[in-house]
């Protein structure tokens, strides 16, 4: 049986996913009321084949509950957020889920830490307190660290057919928990040691930051001396060893705007382009509210409030606000003591941030200028309410006379 703990983004899509392919399975969460929804039959966030998977699972007989299992396997998938100051992973949540499962846990047990961690922190955090609880590793529990790579919008997907890493100490034990990973994974699995592991997913990240700050460095020389950042990209990427990504209004989730910090936490004095693209891509949110401004004095508008953002999530058709440029944004203009822009979302249907809209016409309705942070099929289904409006497209995807970009 297998415990998976942290039903969040990645946990509750694995453990179902597991469960709807013969694996006995209990999800396990410290939240007692994300507990209750899932046992009410309800799911927790929306998701792309979430349901069905989910209905799978339930009649797979998956059990959720609050309290850590006795059981041979543990996945434990928890948030690894960085220190705003050190830039480093802070694995408290990772020891804490541990140290929990270390209360439980029967010898030979296997743990396998799902959670993206900087390269090390397996070693300097998880095993202390393997070893605390009086377990030798290798012989009473074997770790693991499988990271996980999928992408919200198209978990289930992906959480089928990409390829996965494995690290493990032992290569046999590895090899073990591929077998359990193979139940639902048709992609390559392979089989590595711990560092490489926990270094692979870092790295995989950063890879995608850099890239994406390139290109918001290139829309920005393009902005200062008129030049057309998407066509030259386009361009660009015509050539067969060229793959520039698109800029935008910055990166949230919690991957790209968060991993690569890992690394300049940890090597500070190597790290430095990282440093700087993360810095970049940070930057967007500000460029963008500097773009507003701009447009707005070219335009003649004066009031602020009859600006409206498009888009609350940190990316297309999911509900996760997380780092989301958006509330970047928002941060920013109050920083400057000016407030008042407008807000709609379809996927945020509670009230989180002031003036927000919760329907797609009367937002429309009381804004002179949308500005398209989040690219949601919904807008680009609607495009043609948005004639006669000035505008700002943050991606690229509004086909109108006098779009303006960043
Ligand atoms: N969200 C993504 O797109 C994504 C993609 C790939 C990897 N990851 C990584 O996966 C990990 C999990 O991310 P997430 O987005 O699922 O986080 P999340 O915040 O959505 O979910 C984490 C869950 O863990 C629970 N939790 C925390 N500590 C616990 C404990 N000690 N015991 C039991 N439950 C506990 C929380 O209540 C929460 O429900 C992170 O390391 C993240 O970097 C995330």
């Amino acid at each position: 049986m297998v415990n998976v703990i942290g039903l969040g983004y990645i946990g509750l899509p694995t453990a179902l996913m597991m469960a709807s392919h013969g694996v006995e399975v209990i999800g396990t969460d410290y939240n007692k009321e994300l507990v209750a929804t899932l046992n009410a039959g309800k799911t927790t966030f929306k998701e792309k084949g979430l349901d069905e998977l989910f209905q799978n699972a339930l009649n797979a007989g998956i059990k959720f509950t609050t309290e850590y299992q006795v059981t041979d396997t543990y996945i434990v998938s928890v948030p690894t957020p960085y220190d705003k100051f050190s830039k480093k992973v802070d694995a408290c949540y990772v020891v804490e889920a541990v140290k929990d499962v270390m209360r439980v846990c029967p010898k030979g047990a296997t743990v396998v830490v799902e959670s993206t961690v900087s390269p090390g922190t397996i070693d300097k955090y998880v095993r202390p307190v393997i070893e605390e609880n009086g377990f030798t590793i290798g012989e009473d529990i074997n770790l693991v660290h499988a990271p996980e790579r999928i992408i919200p919008g198209n978990m289930v997907y992906e959480l089928l057919h990409n390829n996965r890493t494995i690290g493990a100490d032992d290569k046999a034990i590895g090899e073990k928990v591929k077998t359990l990973y193979s139940s639902f994974c048709q992609g390559e699995i392979v089989v590595t040691d711990i560092r490489t592991a926990e270094m692979t997913k870092v790295v995989e990240n950063t890879f995608r930051a850099v890239n994406i700050a390139f290109a918001n460095e290139l829309a920005k020389i393009c902005r200062h001396d008129n030049m057309d950042v998407y066509e030259i990209i386009k361009i660009c990427n015509m050539h067969p060893r060229v793959n520039i990504l698109q800029p935008g209004p910055g990166v949230g989730g919690h991957c790209i705007s968060v991993d690569p910090w890992f690394l300049v936490g940890d090597y500070p004095s190597l790290a430095k382009v990282i440093d700087e693209s993360m810095k970049t891509n940070d930057g967007m949110p500000d460029f963008v509210l500097n773009r507003i401004y701009e447009i707005m004095k070219e335009k003649g508008l004066t009031d602020v409030s009859r600006v409206g953002l498009y888009g609350l999530t940190y990316k297309e058709n999911v509900d996760d606000m997380r780092e989301s440029p958006t509330l970047q944004l928002l941060e920013s203009q109050e920083r400057h003591l000016a407030t008042g822009l407008k807000v709609y979302d379809p996927f945020i249907t509670k009230d989180v941030v002031k003036n927000q809209y919760h329907d797609l016409d009367t937002f429309l309705a009381d804004v002179d200028m949308v500005v398209v942070m989040v690219k949601h099929t919904e807008i680009r289904e609607n495009v043609d309410k948005l004639s006669g409006k000035v505008v700002l497209d943050c991606h690229n995807i509004i086909d109108l006379p006098g779009v303006y970009h960043i």
